[in-house]
Order: C-alpha cells, then structure tokens, then sequence
C-alpha cells in the first residue's frame, strides 16, 4: 500500500482572507416557465439566486432577510464551518427557522474549500428555487492545477414544478403517498426548447473555437440524479464537491443533488450548434420519477446559420435512465488530484467503525387508509430509525443542556441482521422506529462508516450528504458489505474528496473522516422526498482539550424556536 501525501492539517483555524458581504432578500417573486405563471421562493428576485465569489480561506457573511411568508434557513453546501454550526442551516438541527420579518447573519468559513460548492435553503422544500453556485477561487499567489480557463460559467440543475412546491410537499405528508414528480427539468432555470413554451429562454453557452471553459456544474434538484452531456465534446471533470480531482475524461457524468462537478469543456469541435442534456438517472423498480429531458445550447461565435432550413443543434447520447452500471462506472473513475500542491490525507488507522444501512420503509396506516405501498405510508430510515425533527434545534439543545430534545443511542450497526440486497423481505422488516437520536464522537476520533444499501420496499441510488467534513470515499460495490474482503480492496492512495456520496442501489460505500470538527452536523440522503421520509442522521462531535478545538459561541441574535 502506497502512503499519499501527508501535509496540511484539515482546518486552518485562523482566517487568512478576506472578509466578503452579501444581503440576500428572501421574497416571492413571479416566474413564468411552461406557460404559466407561479409565485417562487427567490433571493434578490433570481432563479437560480446570486452566485457567491470568494478565494480559498476567505469569511463570507450574508445578511439575510426574509420577506417571504414562511419559514427559512440556509445552508452552506460543502462548507465545513470549522467550529461553527451556528451558521450550517439546516432547520431544527443547528438552528430555529428565521421567521417572516425576520433577519439573520450568516458567517460562512472558508477552510480548505477550493472549486465549487454551493448554498441552499434548508427548510421544508423550499430549496427548489432558493439555490446558488459559491465559486472558491485560488487564493490570491496561487493557481488552478490545470491550463486556466479563457471563461467559467456556473451551471445549475434543477427541477420546476407547475404546482407550488409547498402544496407538493403537503400533500405527500397529508396522504403517505410518494411526492408529484416534477414537470420539468431546468439549467440555468431554463427548462430549454424541448418542453413548451420554452424555447425562448433556453439558456446559451456562448463559445469560441480554440478556448477553453470551466463548467461549474452543481445538482440543485430536490429529487432527481442526473445523466449530463454535451453531444461531440469530451468532458474533463477536474474537481468534485470543492476538491480538486485527476482529470477524468468522460462522455457523460452523472451528478447526483448536492453534488458539484467542475468540468472543463474545450470548444474543439466545427463551429454549430450543440445541445448539452440532463437526463434523470432513476434506477429504483416501480419508483415514479420525471422522464423528461432539459436541454441548453452550446453555440459557437463564428456558426453561420443555414439559410434553407431552421438550424436544430446536434444532439448527445446519455445512458438509459436506469442504467445503475453507467452511473457506478463513472462515479467509480475519480480520483483525488493527490499532488505536491494539493495535498491529501488518507486515515490509515481507524477508532471507529460505523455501519448505517439506509431503506426506504413503510408505516402501517388504520385500515390501510394511506396512499403508500397497501395502503401504507411511506417512510425511510438509517440504521432502521426513521428520523423525527424536533421542535429545538439539537445544536441549542446541546449547547445549553436542555434535555428531552434527543438522545444520544444511535445505533452504531444495523439493529438487524438480514440479507439487505435480497429480492424480497417479510412485512415486519419493512417497518422502522421513529425517534431522534444522535451519536456522539470524541474529538479528533476517526470513523469509517460504511452505508448499506438495501432492497427494502425499493433499492434505489442514494446521494448521502454530511454536514461539516469532507470524507474519502475508500470503497464502494455492489451487494452487502464484506468486512473482512472489502476493506482489501480499498483506495488509500487517491480516493475522491466528497461531501456527498452515491451509495448504488443495493450496494455500498465506505467512506473515512477525522472527527476534528466540534458541533452539531446533520447527514442525510439529498433526496428530498427520503430526507422528509426520516433518512436522515445527526452526529455530535465533542470538544477537543484546547482552545481551538471547541465549538464557538453562538453569535447574537440566533433566531428563537
Ligand atoms: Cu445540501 Cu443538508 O444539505
Ligand atoms: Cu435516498
């Protein structure tokens, strides 16, 4: 086994850049897409919201003000806020929602980020529309570890629903049911000239032969995993969730939500029209999902129309929707960049081992009165605990030693013993326990934890997202996890840097993290439909013994549960 290069310490716990400001207006603002008109959950008016620019160990505070109707929170996807959960985000974890009238100012640190992650709002689904790109530049002395881009452009994945967004998540909590699908798929908030209505504002990527662009590509849809293409380029993916990777050259990427991808696309082919694609990856048997494709063009400068007849851009080959091997195959090639520059630090020896199998599950409902699987309601769990929010936040809760809000029993296994990849399973394990439990991790401790996926009610893709650290990913596969022959196949050397990992269907992931970030963090599958079902959990890592190693204060004026 190869030693990767040991350097940097993870968090650098002074701040050595600058000090950014924005003010975000939470509003809703009317949008027009699929010809007609719907009130949606903008920052400063925008869909997607304002992109966030900062270099690499800067402090970026956003004041933020909600002039909307409901509730919100927002979350710095990627980030890892060394030591300070107060500005994490997610609603009833680390904070009280800010409430209509309300304002709040978030500090975002910057640590060893550099690439593209990304911010969202993290209260009920509100994130299908308040969403924006964060571009970590270099810092100030240093450079890309590739040829510069002559452009860089953000490009953002999402869905658009004709109904309000809170109505979809209503009903499927009233009725048990799985959520409408959305009706469409957008880039850029575009869903592009295949839908109705919509081919004027299909979003154009204006390109010159010979140059060069970074594509900053993020997964911001609720529900959906991505097939992405643009037809007769290669894709170079050279960085993931604001790490650098090996340049990966690749036909297609598949991108799962809260995943970022930064792609570099060379406009090296005749001067034309080209269409770039986003397609669902759905690999789940029976489960409903958006069939629909967006599409946005890639136009050269110097492409001439044709006269004769009315130009139709070339269009890209993407894998079939449920083609679990496409999308295994291609997440299974990154790498970390692993150099001189950009050093990474693989845990050789672990303290502890974590596995959490994550299902989808039913309740049973009286008379089998809900919209689920026979009448019953649809759930999902970790470890077969289905996640309940509590009504405090957990990071409050902890901080102040109110008691009653969670418990601290965990399982660090699953409770339950079975074949979890088999095709088919007695009623009673379909079942999980709710509750809101949490387990605690010593400073500095480092955990392998290994996702198991099973086949219960449906085996699916599950993009599983932590809060607070980066992770390798050391191994992946499909069926139930080895213990003893796994671990022998691992990647010690150049896994991928993520924050959010695809667990394939009936498969696993083991991934490793140092415990060297004291707080509150939140983990829990980037679907939102599994995330609201309970596949959800919540690590608490303690104080370490020096200054710098506990937990900040929390900042004035925390909004009150
Ligand atoms: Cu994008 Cu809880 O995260
Ligand atoms: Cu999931």
């Amino acid at each position: 086994m190869k030693v990767s290069w040991l350097l940097l310490p993870c968090f650098f716990l002074f701040a050595w850049g600058e000090t950014r400001y924005y003010d975000f207006i939470v509003s809703s603002t009317p949008y027009t897409r699929l010809c007609s008109t719907k009130k949606i959950l903008t920052v400063n008016g925008q869909f997607p919201g304002p992109t966030i620019y900062a270099n690499k160990g800067d402090i970026v505070v956003v004041e933020t003000y909600n002039r909307a109707q409901y509730n919100i929170t927002l979350h710095w996807h990627g980030v890892k806020q060394p030591r300070n959960p107060w500005s994490d985000g997610p609603e009833y974890i680390t904070q009280c929602p800010i409430p209509p009238g309300g304002s709040f100012k978030y500090t975002i640190i910057l640590s060893n980020e550099e690439g593209t992650v990304w911010w969202h709002a993290h209260s009920d689904w509100s994130r299908a529309t308040v969403h924006g790109a964060i571009v970590v530049h270099p810092q100030l002395g240093t450079i890309y570890p590739f040829t510069k881009p002559d452009r860089e452009v953000p490009i953002i994945l999402g869905e658009w629903w004709k109904e309000d967004i809170n109505e979809v998540l209503a009903l499927g909590l009233i009725t048990g049911a799985d959520f409408n699908v959305s009706d469409a798929f957008t880039i850029n908030g575009q869903p592009g000239d295949r839908y109705p209505c919509s081919k004027q504002g299909t979003f154009r990527l204006l390109v010159e032969h010979g140059k060069s662009y970074l594509l900053r590509i993020v997964n911001a849809a609720l529900n959906d995993e991505f097939f992405l293409a643009i037809a007769n380029h290669k894709l170079t993916v050279v960085g993931t969730d604001g790490a650098y990777t090996k340049p990966l050259q690749a036909q297609y990427i598949m991108i799962t939500p809260g995943q970022t991808m930064d792609v570099l696309l060379e406009a090296n082919q005749p001067p034309n029209l080209y269409y770039m694609a986003a397609r669902a990856f759905s690999d789940g048997v029976g489960v409903p999902f958006d069939n629909t494709t967006a599409t946005a063009i890639v136009e050269y400068s110097n492409y001439t129309l044709p006269h004769s007849t009315a130009p139709s851009p070339i269009y890209p080959q993407l894998p079939y929707y449920n083609n679990t091997l496409a999308a295994f195959n291609f997440t299974q090639r990154l790498r970390s960049l692993a150099s001189g520059d950009h050093p990474i630090e693989v845990p050789l020896k672990v303290d502890t081992h974590l596995v959490y199998s994550v299902s989808v599950n039913t309740f049973p409902c009286p008379q089998n009165s809900c919209g689920g699987p026979n009448g019953s309601r649809f759930a999902a769990s970790i470890n077969n605990i289905s996640f309940e929010t509590p009504q405090i936040d957990i990071l409050d809760a902890y901080y102040a030693g109110i008691r009653g809000v969670f418990r601290k029993n965990f399982p660090s296994f699953p409770p339950y013993i079975f074949n979890f990849t088999a095709d088919s399973f007695p009623m009673v394990l379909e079942i999980p326990k709710p509750g809101t439990k949490v387990k605690v991790l010593k400073y500095g401790e480092c955990v392998e934890l290994v996702f198991q996926g099973t086949n219960l009610v449906a085996g699916e893709d599950h993009p599983l997202h932590l809060h607070g650290f980066s992770f390798y990913v050391v191994g992946s596969g499909f069926g139930n996890y080895d213990p003893v022959k796994d671990p022998l196949e691992y990647n010690l050397v150049d896994p991928p840097s993520k924050n959010t990992v695809s667990v394939p269907r009936n498969g696993w992931v083991a991934l490793r993290f140092i415990a060297d970030n004291p707080g509150v963090w939140f983990m829990h599958c980037h679907l939102e439909r599994h995330l609201s079902w309970g596949m959800d959990a919540v690590f608490i890592v303690r104080d370490g013994e020096s200054p710098d190693e506990r937990l900040l204060p929390p900042p004035p004026n925390m909004p009150r549960c």
